[in-house]
């Protein structure tokens, strides 16, 4: 039997619906190592888009603490996750973040995988040596209309309401046939639920994203947002475009929105001009803002010509990787229907004014001075996010005394 560790029973039992979490929760590397492996470890993850891996044999990595997961195309498109660790002696077997390989060859002493996990060859390994049963070990993989998500648990949650959800606002963008514009990648001294906070209200978006506030309308909480969308929700529709939002609620992880751009302005842009042809299906300029989220990692705010997507992945208690792309219509050609530094100014500016208030936020959080705060009326997310985690944490502590 496990005790989980005193920090997290106090830190739960100091907790109150509607303030932010107590300290320990964004410092403590005992609760970190929990959320790991209760959260990270379970939950469905982000990966990429199968874009960014067209041929069969394209490959990327996605590095996650100590583990690291190989997602490769196969010779019919389909998509494979295995950890990428030898069933030998346990070498890494791809050592490139990103690459192509017909057969994956492990560095050490040359076992060969195919491209589904299986083993191929094992040289010098004895005539009645079992290969079947040594394959490279599987990883749970989920592609939703060109979206790969990927979860560390031999059994995760159930992803059918999240799949159906996605699939209805994910489709007209053709991700599968998608091009990547630009890859960015920051390390920010952060806790990766300061990154969620930040990034689920925006309270904090009239002070400080004036860019993002030229874009979309009521972002600064203080103008009347219905005129707009009661004008552009039937619009959609008739376009079939999808508008039935899905919100977070209960133990749900994933959110789906469609929301308005201000009116005259085309994309997520400095001028509010578009930044490159319309994307996928789209015909027009007009498909407002379609924002996706899943609790722990993923982020998608996609307009019509465009789609930026964040993927926050913790190192540590206090440190976070956060990998952004920009993603446009795969027959957009670079210099003549875009220019990647147009596509990528807007969140540049944006994403760089939030890396800092995350980072901000944890150094006051450190402080002996920090007590959680009330949460306002706009950051009515962050409640249920919160709450969320909390629910997480408290199963944790039954499940951690029964193991
Ligand atoms: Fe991979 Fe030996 S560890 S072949
Ligand atoms: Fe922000």
């Amino acid at each position: 039997m496990n005790t989980p560790p005193r920090q997290l029973r106090e830190s739960l039992a100091e907790y109150r619906s509607g303030w932010s979490l107590p300290q320990p929760f964004y410092t403590d590397p005992e609760i970190f190592a929990l959320d790991r492996k209760h959260i990270w470890g379970k939950y469905w993850l982000y990966a990429g888009v199968v874009s960014e891996i067209p041929k069969p044999g394209d490959y990327f990595i996605y590095a996650l603490g100590p583990d690291s997961v190989v997602i490769i195309r196969g010779d019919k498109g389909e998509v494979y996750a295995h950890h990428n660790s030898c069933r030998h002696r346990g070498s890494l077997v791809c050592l490139e973040e990103r690459g192509h390989a017909t057969t994956l060859v492990c560095p050490y002493h040359q076992w060969v995988f195919q491209k589904n996990g299986s083993l191929h060859t094992a040289r010098l390994m004895p005539k009645d040596f079992d290969k079947k049963s040594h394959g490279l070990k599987p990883v749970h993989v989920q592609v939703v209309e060109g979206v790969i998500f990927i979860s560390l648990s031999d059994n995760p949650p159930a992803f059918d309401k999240v799949a159906e959800d996605y699939a209805r606002f994910l489709k007209p963008f053709r991700f599968e046939s998608s091009k990547v514009a630009l890859r960015e990648r920051f390390e920010l001294n952060t806790n990766w639920k300061l990154i969620t906070e930040n990034f689920r209200e925006c309270y904090h978006c009239g002070p400080v994203h004036p860019e993002y506030c030229r874009a979309v309308i009521g972002a600064n909480l203080t103008e009347a947002v219905d005129p707009t969308l009661n004008e552009r929700m039937p619009e959609w529709a008739d376009r079939g475009l999808e508008t039935r939002n899905v919100q977070f609620e209960g133990s749900s992880f994933h959110l789906a929105v469609r929301y308005p751009l201000r009116p005259g302005v085309e994309s997520y842009s400095l001028d509010g001009k578009a930044v490159s042809i319309p994307m996928g299906d789209h015909k027009d300029h007009n498909a407002g803002v379609t924002g996706l989220c899943m609790y722990p990692n993923f982020w998608m705010d996609a307009v019509s010509d465009y789609a930026w997507t964040m993927r926050v992945t913790p190192v540590a208690a206090t440190r976070c990787i956060v990998d952004v792309m920009w993603l446009v219509d795969g027959k957009a050609v670079e210099g003549v229907d875009y220019d990647p530094k147009r596509v990528a100014e807007f969140w540049q500016i944006t994403g760089g004014q939030d890396w800092d208030l995350c980072v901000n936020n944890l150094k006051g959080v450190q402080t002996s001075g920090y007590v959680p705060g009330p949460y306002s009326p706009g950051e009515v997310d962050l409640v249920k996010f919160a709450d969320w985690y909390i629910d997480r944490m408290r199963e944790v502590v039954t499940a951690e005394v029964i193991a």
